[in-house]
């Protein structure tokens, strides 16, 4: 034991997305009419809150999921495996009728993509589906919640209860689609992915923002949003960015720093030759995104392990892995920059196996044994 203390049975509560991942991994990915063969396959428990809550059990944390889920095969053997990793299924409503959730995943071999094929469960969860008894059960005792944006109505019920019980909310907006301001607004932390590859980039953190770059998306987040913390934009293989709020500890008379010129400097200090995770940062300071405005924060750059091309087998659920990270991050207070280095370990080891969770790392995994 090297590290900060975790507080004994941390409950975390997850409301969003569960599902069953069918996962095949291909050669190359097919042409259009092409009939092909793949080069491994597996079936597995997947969703958002499926797979970061996974993590956080795993890493030691008491995961609580609200959920929703029909009474077929797939239903019961997503409970299935979310019991055998240690979390607590009995706030998932099982609908007699309908199907679950379930998504076609291709990895491909060549681009180590993941593409996605997904089939919303029927009937959706509805607010009425759980009792206001169950979500005080579900948040009683609870260290932090957890919110992927979906189940929305449902979600915004937790989301109040928890803010009523000063209950902190971390959020991985993986699309920040209108419709989520109302949820957004009201939690601590946010987590999301950038999306920057895609040409069909309408949900994106630049489009949502009206802001040209991270930078400036982040200054326009925590302008927008005077209840958040800190937001975490995931870049892949490229890390990560941080920007974290600072109570005004530097006079808003003192120089601003343009926040692009900002992240630039900090991109100069980065270390090609360092493959493990490291953490650059700013100093505390007013940071200026032109036509937008100032924040006081400090500005991180977590950079990603530098995984061999023949360890890297799907980047599947990476970012769940990242986030159910940050959670246990929070809970075992670790300062900021062992956060993000953390996280990004964790995500490296899921990136080593086929699937949303197969390689996400137990408490003891030496791989992340120095953080623990
Ligand atoms: N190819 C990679 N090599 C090393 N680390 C990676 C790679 N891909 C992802 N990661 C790690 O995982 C984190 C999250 O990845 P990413 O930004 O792809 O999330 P995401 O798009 O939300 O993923 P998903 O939607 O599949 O969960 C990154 O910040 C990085 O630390
Ligand atoms: C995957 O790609 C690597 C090269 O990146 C190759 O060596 C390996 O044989 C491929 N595996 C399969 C199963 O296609
Ligand atoms: C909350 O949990 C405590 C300890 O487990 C228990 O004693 C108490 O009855 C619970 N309260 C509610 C409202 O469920
Ligand atoms: C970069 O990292 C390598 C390996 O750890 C180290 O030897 C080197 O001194 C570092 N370079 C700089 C400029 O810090």
């Amino acid at each position: 034991m090297s590290g900060d203390f975790l507080p004994e049975n941390s409950i975390v509560v997850g409301c969003g997305a569960v599902g069953l991942d069918l996962l095949a991994t291909v050669a190359a990915f097919p042409q259009p009419d092409q009939k092909i063969r793949s080069t491994s396959f597996k079936t597995q428990g997947g969703g958002n809150t499926g797979n970061a809550l996974t993590c956080a059990a795993r890493l030691g944390l008491k995961p609580r999921i609200i959920s929703k889920i029909a009474d077929d095969t797939q239903g019961r053997s997503i409970l299935d495996e979310l019991q055998t990793d240690g979390v607590d299924t009995s706030f998932i409503v099982v609908s007699k009728e309908g199907t679950s959730p379930f998504t076609y995943i291709i990895v491909d071999n060549q681009t180590k993509s993941r593409t996605c094929i997904h089939t919303p469960g029927f009937p959706p969860m509805k607010p009425v589906d759980l009792t206001e008894s169950s979500l005080l059960s579900a948040l009683n005792g609870t260290k932090i919640a957890y919110l992927d944006g979906r189940l929305h109505e449902t979600a915004l019920m937790v989301a109040h209860e928890a803010v009523k019980k000063n209950i902190p909310i971390l959020m991985d907006a993986e699309r920040l689609r209108e419709g989520l301001d109302d949820l957004i607004k009201v939690v601590d932390y946010v987590v999301c992915a950038a999306q920057f590859p895609q040409a069909s980039s309408l949900f994106s953190l630049e489009v949502w923002t009206e802001a040209a770059t991270v930078p400036k998306a982040l200054v326009s987040m925590l302008l927008r949003l005077p209840k958040v913390k800190f937001v975490i934009v995931t870049l892949g293989k490229d890390g990560c960015i941080m920007l974290e709020r600072t109570a005004n500890e530097v006079p808003s008379t003192e120089e601003e720093m343009d926040a692009d010129k900002l992240l630039e400097s900090l991109e100069t200090k980065k270390n090609a030759s360092v493959n493990i995770p490291t953490c650059i940062s700013s100093s505390v300071t007013n940071l200026r995104a032109d036509g937008i405005g100032t924040i006081c924060g400090k500005l991180y750059i977590g950079t990603a392990e530098n995984i061999p091309p023949y360890e890297l087998i799907d980047t599947t659920g990476a970012g769940d892995a990242f986030a159910g990270a940050v959670l246990y991050a929070i809970c075992a207070n670790f300062a900021t920059e062992k956060m993000l280095c953390f996280a990004a370990n964790v995500a490296a080891a899921k990136c080593r196996a086929l699937g949303a969770r197969s390689g996400l790392p137990r408490y003891n995994d030496q791989h992340i044994a120095s953080f623990m």
